[in-house]
């Protein structure tokens, strides 16, 4: 038990990734507020581990409501040791036809959402003074380009951001890592057409998708003390797609 006594915040935690990493947490003792826009889903998807987990409805890109989210983990659990900013969205918009909200929605969640959650993580965490481990999602996109533009900005501003607040945090014990995925069978890939599908596995050195465990596997080893002397990185999990 790698989690045991330790308080986590998983953002996106309804389905895909940020499901199997609550499951994985729990399972090595951690005690896990799940959140997501979708409350349904994280009904659906995670009633059986019972008193484990808080489930809270969270717009991890609106401010007052990752605030309101924060709060309540406070008062349920009254700590907190992790934060795992996995909620994200992506979209297929070419570069010239872009509209404008839909740049200003993905960068939105995906890096304006991360900054909220890390920001108010790291103010509860420092107040229980026992450090901490926050946990970036990104996304190999970043680093290949293989993805569209505003989904590599954001992911590649999650990366900055993790560097950022890594030095700015490390007095506190309070340790900052992207995670970045390769394509990961999970609801976000099922829009992707065959085709593209196809060319993506091609550029996979291992030859398929990662599974989510694989991505909850990584979380784990980055939430405990394993990874205890590691801050700032960028740990990659992508079938050798590229490297880092
Ligand atoms: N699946 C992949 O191939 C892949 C590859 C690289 C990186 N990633 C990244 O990994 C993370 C998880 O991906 P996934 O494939 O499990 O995604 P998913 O689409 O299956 O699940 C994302 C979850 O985030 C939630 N969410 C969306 N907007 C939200 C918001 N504003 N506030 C709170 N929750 C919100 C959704 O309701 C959903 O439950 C994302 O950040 C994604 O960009 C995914």
């Amino acid at each position: 038990m790698k989690l045991q006594n330790k308080v986590a915040f998983v953002t996106g935690a309804g389905q895909g990734m940020g499901q199997a990493i609550v499951r994985r947490f729990v399972a090595e003792g951690a005690k896990v507020v799940a959140a997501d826009i979708n409350l349904a889903s994280l009904k659906d998807g995670l009633a059986d581990l019972g008193d484990s987990v808080l489930p809270v409805e969270c717009n991890v890109g609106d401010s007052a409501s990752v605030s309101a989210a924060m709060a309540a983990t406070e008062q349920h659990f009254g700590r907190l040791d992790i934060v795992v900013n996995n909620a994200g969205v992506g979209g297929l918009d070419s570069f010239l036809e872009t509209p404008d909200e839909s740049w200003q929605r993905v960068i939105g969640v995906n890096l304006t959402g991360t900054f909220f959650c890390a920001r108010e993580g790291a103010k509860l965490m420092i107040k229980g003074g026992q450090g901490g481990s926050i946990i970036n999602l990104s996304s190999t996109s970043a680093l290949t380009g293989e993805g569209p533009n505003h989904y590599c900005a954001s992911k590649a501003g999650v990366m900055g951001l993790t560097r950022g607040i890594a030095r700015e945090l490390a007095s506190q014990g309070i340790r900052v890592n992207t995670l970045v995925p390769g394509p990961t069978n999970t609801p976000m890939m099922a829009g992707i057409p065959d085709e593209m599908m196809k060319d993506l596995l091609k550029g996979v050195p291992l030859g398929r998708l990662c599974e989510v465990d694989e991505i909850a596997a990584v979380a784990v080893f980055l939430a405990c003390e394993d990874s205890s002397f590691m801050t700032g990185q960028n740990v990659a999990v992508n079938g050798g797609m590229s490297f880092i």
